[in-house]
């Protein structure tokens, strides 16, 4: 028996509840898993409050650990031997617990020189935000994108991989506090989202074209201000909606023949070379030191139900990890 938080419905986080899991052996493909960090985000609160779906109920929710194989199924290909450290961010939502039996295909290795609580922080993030930038809006010098939610997790993530591809980033917040991470983040430029004046700050900045992108989390608050400030075939990247839906319509696409696009980070990194390669790509980048990772706060297992009542009244945000001792 292993402990574990599971919802058998949703809602708040009175739903959350900790159980005895009896996870029993791996078969064939399959590896058990010692958890020692377990990766803190948002999508976790949006599955425990069915913004997102979660396929079967009761499920342990989480969508991202790191941790030590202990044991192997007959099958295993993949090169992994008992004791490696692994990372994962891509399985079905049950990494909220003490060990886990989980198939190969979703393991990365993780280099010795990189700390369990790093990749818990950045593997989710960082596999978001490469197919942000790489390919739903492919980044080049110069170009100026807006990212809303600059000083989120994901959003520090994706500013400071927009900067070093060399664009002008400007960073959307909600407060001054926030400007100040946004800047910390490799922001060129931030801005306040409830500044009245902001689009005219935006086209200031970019003298009246306007930019290429706008990445957006947050949907209905953000996207009068994003398609304003989207320049000519710019480009509105939605990757979640924490306000509520974005209102677009083809008459607002044609009015300067901007794109629009919803993303997933289960269709972009769906198979195991692109797991392998873009994981190589972030934790050498942070080897680099390219890619800063700012764990805000590590909370331990007992404290998950409060770590969602935080995240629930807006009092954490960022990198945030549950650690398992
Ligand atoms: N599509 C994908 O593939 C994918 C993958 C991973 C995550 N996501 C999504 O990315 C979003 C951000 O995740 P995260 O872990 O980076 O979250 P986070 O650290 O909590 O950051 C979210 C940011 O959103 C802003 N925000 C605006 N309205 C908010 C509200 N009502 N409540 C809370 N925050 C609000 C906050 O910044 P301000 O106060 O400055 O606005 C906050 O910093 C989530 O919706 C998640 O589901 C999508």
């Amino acid at each position: 028996m292993v402990r574990a938080v599971q919802i058998k419905r949703t809602g708040g986080p009175e739903v959350l509840e900790f159980i005895g899991k009896n996870i029993g052996e791996p078969k064939d493909e399959e590896v058990l898993v010692r958890h020692t960090a377990i990766g803190l985000n948002r999508y976790d609160l949006e599955h425990r409050k069915g913004f997102r779906k979660i396929k079967d109920l009761p499920s342990v929710l989480g969508v991202e650990a790191v941790g030590v194989v202990e044991k192997l199924g007959k099958k295993i290909s993949d090169g992994l031997k008992v004791g490696d450290r692994v990372g994962y961010c891509t399985a079905p939502p049950g990494a909220y617990c003490e060990k886990r039996v989980i198939h190969q295909k979703y393991l990365i290795k993780i280099p010795d020189e990189i700390p369990d609580e790093t990749v818990a922080a950045v593997l989710f993030k960082g596999m978001t935000a490469h197919y942000l930038v790489n390919q739903s809006y492919k980044i080049k010098p110069s170009t100026v994108v807006l990212v809303h939610g600059a000083s989120g997790g994901l959003g520090q993530i994706i500013c400071q991989w927009a900067k070093n591809k060399k664009s002008v980033v400007i960073g959307s917040v909600s407060s001054d506090e926030k400007m100040k991470i946004a800047l910390k983040n490799g922001c060129t430029y931030a801005v306040n989202y409830n500044d009245k004046d902001c689009v005219s700050k935006i086209m200031e900045i970019t003298q009246n074209k306007g930019v290429g992108a706008v990445y957006d989390p947050i949907g209905y608050a953000t996207s009068k201000l994003s398609f304003e400030s989207l320049g000519k075939f710019g480009i509105y990247v939605s990757y979640g909606q924490i306000s509520g839906r974005a209102p677009v319509s083809f008459s607002l696409l044609s009015s300067r023949s901007l794109f629009a696009t919803g993303t997933s980070i289960y269709h972009y990194k769906h198979d195991r070379f692109t797991l392998a390669l873009t994981a190589m790509e972030i934790f050498e980048m942070v080897r680099k030191k390219l890619l800063t990772v700012r764990i805000n706060k590590k909370y331990k297992f007992d404290e998950i139900i409060k770590a969602h009542r935080d995240m629930e009244d807006r009092k954490v945000s960022g990198l945030n990890i549950i650690k398992i001792s």
